[in-house]
Formats: structure tokens, C-alpha cells, sequence
């Protein structure tokens, strides 16, 4: 299994933050935001990665994480997304040649979570498995609607709803077989411009080869001020333990 990481787009919603560096180098508590997602890889095995980044700060990334041997990677490599935010099922198509027709774990760059993703990823065998997770704001994320009769099964994932059809986000963890190329290579933009995501899972519905889990654990995206802010504090207070409620008072720390 390899995995992915997609850290490119132009995080213009982080400006004036996003003006100096990319959003994925930001700070998530005391370490730059992809630290997390490599992480997650490392903890699940995974030592064969990619970064696909883009936009003006992407030369920023080797200085920083350099050949991965620091996170335990024994291959790191490196694409660059062309045009800005195209999306992320465009972003995924750079990793054509380096999945080499196997199996790949993507995880998005702007995801933090303290789950263990290695279950999943040793029991894949084909498909697709997406992991969803319950959330206050399910309108903001992929949406999964469930079949009326069979509430596990999922019919339609609905990218940004008006309103929400579940509780749950598609969150930005997805394991996919070889056949998600040739998938993303029939997609057509959506109406925000670009290659989603959302329709990859869906195609993988119409083929019946979707599975998915619930990811059990902390989780949540950082791309907007409120979910960067939740991001720091969930690691903060998981890092610091009791010293948090010190640090939050103003108190001086040990
Ligand atoms: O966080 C999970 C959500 O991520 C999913 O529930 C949604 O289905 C999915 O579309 C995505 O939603 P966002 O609209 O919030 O994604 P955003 O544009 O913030 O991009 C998330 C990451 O994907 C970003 O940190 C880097 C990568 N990306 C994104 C774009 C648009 C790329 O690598 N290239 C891109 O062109």
C-alpha cells in the first residue's frame, strides 16, 4: 500500500495566513499541519509516500520534511498540482505513475485525526473504502445519503448539501484500487470548477465496489479559521494533558 497526500490548492480561505506559506505548513499546535496526515500514513505502514502540492509556496515543502526519513518514510516523493485549485480528484491523477497500478491510501493534507487507520488499510482488497464520521455541520463536507430500507447502505454522496441528508462527513481519508485513475480520468468539473472528490466515491457506488467505516477517534479539516482553531486545540489539550488548563489561564507551566 502506498499512500498519498494531497496539499496543494490555494487555501484562500485562510488569507492573510495563506499569504507568506502554504496552508499545510501552518501550525496545528506545535507542529506544520502535514505532520499530522504523514503521521496517520507511518502509523498505518505506510512508507511509501507522495506529496502532491502546488501554487507558489510549494518549494517550501522539501526544505521542510527533506527525504521524510525524520517520520520513518523510506520513499518520499513529490508532484506539483498545475493551476491552482483544480481540485482534488485532479490533484489524485498526479499520482498515476507512482501508484504503479497498486492500491493507494490518500489522505487530504488539511486532515488531522488520532485514529488507527491500519485495519482498514490491511483488510483492503478492492474498491473503494471511504470513512465517515459524525459531525455538528455535515452540510460543510460530503454528505452521505443512506438507503431509506437499509440504513447502512449508502445510495448518493452529496457534496456541500443545502441541507444535510445524515449526520456524517466524508472525511478526507479514502483507500482506492487502480481503477480510480481510469474514474477520475471521465469526471467533469463540478460547479465550483473543479475535479470533486465526492465524484470518484460516487462512481465507486454505481460500480457497487464502496465500502466504508466510521473513523473512531479525534478528527476534523483545517481549512477555514473555526476548524484550524478546533485542529489546535484538540492537539494542544491532547499533547499538554492537565498542563492545558494552565496554559489557557495564563498560568506559568513547569
Ligand atoms: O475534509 C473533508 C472534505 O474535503 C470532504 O468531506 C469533501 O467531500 C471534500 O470535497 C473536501 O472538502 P473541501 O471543499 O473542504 O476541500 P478543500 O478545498 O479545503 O481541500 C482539502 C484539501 O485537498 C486541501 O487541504 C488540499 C487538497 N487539495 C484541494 C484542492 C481544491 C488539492 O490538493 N488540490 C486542490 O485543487
Amino acid at each position: 500500500m502506498k499512500g498519498i497526500i494531497l496539499a496543494g490548492g490555494k487555501g484562500t480561505r485562510l488569507e492573510p495566513l495563506t499569504l507568506p506559506t502554504n496552508k499545510h505548513l501552518l501550525p496545528v499546535y506545535d507542529q506544520p499541519m502535514i505532520y499530522y496526515p504523514i503521521h496517520t500514513l507511518v502509523k498505518a505502514g505506510i512508507k511509501d509516500v507522495l506529496v502532491v502540492t502546488g501554487d507558489i509556496h510549494s518549494g517550501q515543502f522539501m526544505s521542510i520534511l527533506k527525504n521524510g526519513k525524520q517520520f520513518g518514510i523510506n520513499h518520499l516523493e513529490y508532484a506539483y498540482q498545475e493551476g491552482g485549485s483544480k481540485g482534488i480528484a485532479d490533484a489524485l491523477l498526479y499520482a498515476e505513475d507512482f501508484a504503479d497500478s497498486g492500491p493507494v491510501t490518500v489522505i487530504l493534507g488539511d486532515n488531522t485525526t488520532d485514529a488507527d487507520i491500519s485495519p482498514a488499510v490491511a483488510d483492503f482488497k478492492a474498491g473503494a473504502t471511504i470513512f465517515l464520521k459524525p459531525v455538528a455541520d455535515p452540510e460543510r463536507f460530503g454528505n452521505p445519503r443512506f438507503d431509506k430500507d437499509n440504513p447502512k447502505k449508502i445510495v448518493e454522496i452529496i457534496e456541500k448539501p443545502k441541507t444535510a441528508v445524515s449526520p456524517y462527513a466524508v472525511t478526507g481519508l479514502y483507500i482506492y484500487d487502480q481503477t480510480v485513475f481510469s474514474k477520475i480520468k471521465t469526471l467533469k468539473p463540478s460547479g465550483r470548477g473543479e475535479l470533486e472528490v465526492t465524484d470518484i466515491n460516487n462512481a465507486y457506488l454505481k460500480d457497487g465496489t464502496l465500502d466504508w467505516t466510521e473513523l473512531k477517534g479525534y478528527w476534523s479539516d483545517a481549512g477555514t479559521f473555526p476548524s484550524l482553531f478546533r485542529s489546535n486545540r484538540f492537539w494542544a489539550k491532547k499533547k499538554l494533558g492537565g498542563q492545558y488548563g494552565a496554559v489557557v489561564k495564563g498560568n506559568a507551566l513547569p
